[in-house]
């Protein structure tokens, strides 16, 4: 299983200073270091994490593979084709959302979809789009010409720690993959996954990629601050 790093909350704690630390492009390296397969950011209407130049930084220093997540939005579109990232993961936005809360509707958005996914086609860029794991997202998915899905985990992350629940929202999942792969479609997952909750889904065969974020910049928070505390004690002697 592929993991995603989405390191968009680094730069969301970077903003709330309006300074340059703590460094997304920083931050990508240590995670490619550490095994990342790849590097995801989401480049958001209102730019509250990550802003244009992280991304076109991003885009000349990543080696594994930058994922840009991004709403359909014409002015994003235009960034997304100039900056060339490997792959675009298409999102719904909302601005006053605290996370990307659904999947989008692909099969409301089919027309649009079907307009714009060959320009990134064109740029030669992988288009992937973040879907609810029902038959009727993913039947409209496969019209768009997409060749990747990444299923919503949000709501088995929700059930946790409710077994029964988890497991209802679990075989959605593994229902979701056998559709779309019989659509013909490649299958990616992610959001709300923590160190928790991640080892079903990671188990479940042939889904090809995890994208997660908050919990492992959380994480990194917690398991980095008896240094970052030390070194600073240290400096003050
Ligand atoms: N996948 C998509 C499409 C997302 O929008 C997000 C959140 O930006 C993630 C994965 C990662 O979610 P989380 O931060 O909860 O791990």
């Amino acid at each position: 299983m592929k993991l995603g790093v989405n390191i968009d909350h680094i730069a969301t704690l970077r903003q709330a200073r309006q300074t340059n630390e703590p460094d997304p492009v920083a931050a990508a390296a240590i995670a490619e270091r550490a095994g990342a397969d790849g590097i995801t950011i989401h480049l958001r209407e209102d730019r509250r994490h990550i802003q244009d130049r992280d991304l076109a930084i991003l885009r000349q220093t990543v080696t594994t593979r930058l994922n840009l997540e991004m709403g359909l939005n014409s002015e994003i579109i235009d960034i997304a084709l100039r900056a060339q990232p490997d792959q675009v993961t298409l999102v719904p936005e909302r601005r006053q959302e605290i996370t990307t809360e659904g999947g989008l509707d692909a099969v409301k958005e089919l027309t649009r979809l079907k307009k714009q996914l060959p320009k990134f086609r064109a740029a030669g860029i992988r288009v992937s789009l973040f879907i609810e794991p029902t038959a009727a997202q993913i039947a409209a998915a496969a019209k768009t010409g997409a060749e990747f899905v990444e299923f919503h985990t949000g709501a088995y992350a929700n059930a946790y720690p409710h077994e029964a629940a988890m497991r209802t929202e679990l075989n959605r999942l593994v229902e979701g993959v056998n559709l779309a792969f019989a659509a013909g479609l490649r299958v990616n997952a992610g959001h709300g996954l923590t160190y928790h909750n991640v080892a079903p889904i990671a188990a479940i065969p042939a889904v090809e990629e995890l994208n997660i974020g908050h919990s492992i910049v959380a994480r990194a928070v917690l398991t980095g601050l008896d240094q970052a505390v030390r070194e600073m004690k240290a400096l003050l002697q």
